[in-house]
């Protein structure tokens, strides 16, 4: 009999392909309710989940003793209870590097929109209120030339760096260990995260969220930016205190932000959308066609690898 594979969401027809042998179960497309989600994991031997499922020990005990792998079709993990996988010899996968390019584009965007205040302007164009050029209307800050900070100089960080490089920019980075790669590409400078915060104009975030980065950008962070600095986060909500982001953006300590990523999605904290010098993405980081192509690839290859005995393409740090 082939073995039993749950697919938490529907994903791209490329990432059901490699599964084809097995016999599959393909919830829906809205995320599933937690009840569903653990009938369905009864007796499964491989999952193919996404962020929006919480795979605890609670999950994996229902599916029980015959799980081996779950293959999180994203680069961030922080859904899984990875420990509790350890403890049960269940592999945990992720699908860095395929996602890298398209995630950096996404930075780059709300950078570069928030900048500029297109979400405000196109706002008020819509609204049929633009009644004249200007001297002085939407006047945002320049990009090219600027500093620009990376809080956390991974994969992700480096491609947005490059970006930053195309246009000109000073680029700084704060990282849990020296990066002497992109120091050589990019002529990064490595900070401390303090004289990130107090010298950069651009700060955007791409650390993977745990304990030590949870509200790593909280009020006090937020204190030490520049009044004329954008902060950007495509990594996880929690990373940054949104409450005392939105103090800071309300009362301009900051000039403006770029968010893909919250801290209870799908909810966006009330306080932001009041405001015109936010510009809010609902996590689409990755959401190219090319680019959800290869993360559904790469998650379904993992499972086919453990599956058919062999080492998982791209596991997590176990
Ligand atoms: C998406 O958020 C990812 O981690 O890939
Ligand atoms: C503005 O549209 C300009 O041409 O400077």
């Amino acid at each position: 009999m082939p073995d039993k594979v749950l697919v938490t969401r529907e994903i791209p027809a490329a990432g059901l392909r490699p599964l084809e042998g097995f016999d599959l179960t393909v919830l829906s497309e809205a995320p599933p309710e937690r009840e569903e989600l653990l009938e369905a994991a009864e007796g499964v031997a491989g999952v193919l989940s996404n962020v929006t499922e919480k795979i605890d020990a609670e999950f994996m005990d229902a599916a029980g003793e015959g799980l081996k792998v779950i293959a999180n079709m994203a680069v961030g993990y922080d859904n899984i209870d990875v420990a509790a996988a350890k403890e049960r010899g269940i592999a945990v996968t992720n699908t860095p590097g395929v996602l890298d390019e398209t995630t950096a584009d996404t930075a780059f965007m709300l950078l570069l929109a928030a900048a500029r205040r297109l979400g405000e302007s196109e706002r008020t164009l819509r609204a049929g209120e633009w009644h004249w050029w200007g001297p002085k209307l939407f006047v945002g800050v320049d990009v090219w030339g600027k500093k620009l900070g990376i809080v956390g100089m991974g994969r992700i960080g480096q491609a947005v760096a490059r970006r930053g490089k195309g246009f000109g920019m000073d680029i700084i980075y704060h990282n849990r260990s020296r990066k002497e790669d992109a120091e050589n590409e990019l002529d990064a400078r490595y900070t401390d995260l303090e004289e990130l915060l107090q010298t950069a104009d651009f700060v955007s975030i791409h650390t993977p969220l745990t304990d030590e980065t949870r509200h790593l950008i909280g009020a006090e962070e937020l204190g030490k930016m520049k009044p004329t600095a954008v902060l950007v986060n495509t990594s996880r909500g929690p990373v940054v205190d949104e409450e005392a982001l939105a103090d800071a953006l309300a009362e301009g300590r900051i000039f403006a932000a770029g968010l893909d990523v919250y801290e209870e999605e799908p909810k966006v904290h009330p306080k932001l959308l009041e405001l015109e010098n936010a510009v809010l993405a609902p996590h689409i980081g990755s959401g190219s066609r090319e680019t959800r192509d290869g993360m559904a690839v790469l998650a379904a290859e993992n499972v086919v690898a453990v599956l058919s005995g062999e080492k998982p393409k791209t596991p997590v740090d176990q």
